[in-house]
């Protein structure tokens, strides 16, 4: 192994608290984490160390100017129990697009691998087996200069911290398009980055939509809110008169890995694929001729998440029941079961989590 990482077995394990039945998203946590600081322009004091709270100053940078980055991803077990990672390699190559854009150093791909490899061994009983859960990673990094003014950091941390996580949308999600608000997702703006921010600013509308009931903000293009660009937390997908059609990636929104898959064995199955501009006009003018079949957002987190209806303003459309949802079902069932090693991964998606027998306590 390339890099010397100090490892400090945690003594108070609570795994066995935990109902793999029956996991929230989002607020269980595994055992451990990896850490590493960025000081004098290296990456030194690589660790993993128990899970837990750590100090800050009160004017480190991240809190108040945003330098901050994230990524999400996953890591299930095989319908023969191996520990598996879904394309870890773009993942760390969309962590670096994203620190280039927000003025912060690279992490190597190199390091970034194995302080994953290395934190998903140790803490590899945590994946849950079941089907539809997984392992959710979060590999993040901020700004930690003590400092007031703007200016880029000169000092980094940057973590990986896991948690046994059950679907994010246990039913299908209604959205609304967005009429009102932008996000800092626009042209030349941070959309393509996995930037703190761009959730931020998506808080206040996401709001607005859940007080209409409804339970997504369908983001249009933010210069004449015509064009669909994708999801709070998802990329978007429709079917129309039996094509697929996603919003191109013009520099707006995020290239999901989720999608990048999904568009790829649709494409190798012979199905008809767009990646272009759609209007929200489009698919009201879909709609009320019966041609808009499917929709569904894709993403780490939600995999894939039917769509119940949308709102257009006053406009609300409903979708055909989930039971039709043919092409949609499948690229669930292709992306759960490349996953689980059922569906044979002809892209060379799927890295085994590498085993290490001992470990420096
Ligand atoms: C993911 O899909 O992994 C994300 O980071 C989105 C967030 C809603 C969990």
């Amino acid at each position: 192994m390339k890099y010397n990482i100090k490892i400090t077995k945690t003594q108070n394990s609570h795994l066995s608290d935990v109902d793999f039945n029956n996991i929230p998203f989002g607020r269980v946590f595994s055992d451990h984490m990896f850490v590493a600081e960025y000081r004098n322009g290296e990456w030194e004091d690589l660790r993993i160390e128990p899970f837990g709270r750590f100090g800050i100053h009160p004017a480190a940078m991240a809190l108040h100017y945003g330098q901050a980055i994230f990524e999400g991803m996953k890591a299930s077990k095989s319908f023969d129990g191996k520990p598996l990672f879904f394309r870890p390699e773009m993942h760390a190559k969309r962590f670096n697009n994203s620190a280039r854009r927000m003025c912060m150093p690279d992490v190597p791909e190199s390091l970034f691998l194995e302080g994953l490899h290395r934190l998903v061994d140790l803490d590899s009983d945590w994946i849950p087996p079941q089907e539809g859960s997984a392992l959710y990673i979060r590999p993040y990094m901020f700004a930690n200069d003590e400092f007031i003014g703007v200016k880029p950091s000169e000092n980094y941390r940057f973590i990986i911290f896991t948690g046994p996580v059950g679907p994010y949308y246990p039913k299908p999600v209604s959205l609304i398009a967005e009429q009102e608000y932008v996000r800092c997702a626009v042209n030349g703006g941070t959309g393509e980055a996995k930037v703190a921010g761009n959730y931020a600013a998506s808080l206040l509308p996401a709001r607005k939509a859940n007080a209409k009931g409804y339970d997504q903000v369908m983001w249009l293009d933010a210069n004449e809110f015509k064009y669909v660009q994708e999801v709070g937390t998802m990329n978007i997908f429709f079917v129309i008169d039996g094509t697929v059609v996603t919003p191109s990636l013009n520099g707006g929104i995020l290239p999901g890995i989720t999608r990048d898959s999904i568009l790829t064995i649709f494409r190798e199955k012979g199905y008809p694929v767009e990646e272009r501009n759609i209007s929200v006009d489009e698919l009201i003018e879909a709609h009320a001729a019966g041609k808009l079949q499917e929709a569904f957002g894709t993403g780490t987190a939600a995999v894939v998440a039917h769509v119940s209806k949308i709102a257009v303003g006053d406009k609300v459309m409903e979708l055909p029941p989930v039971e039709q949802r043919k092409l949609g079902e499948m690229a669930k069932k292709e992306i759960d079961g490349r996953r689980s090693g059922k569906i044979e991964d002809t892209h060379g998606w799927i890295v085994r989590v590498k085993h290490f027998e001992t470990v420096n306590v």
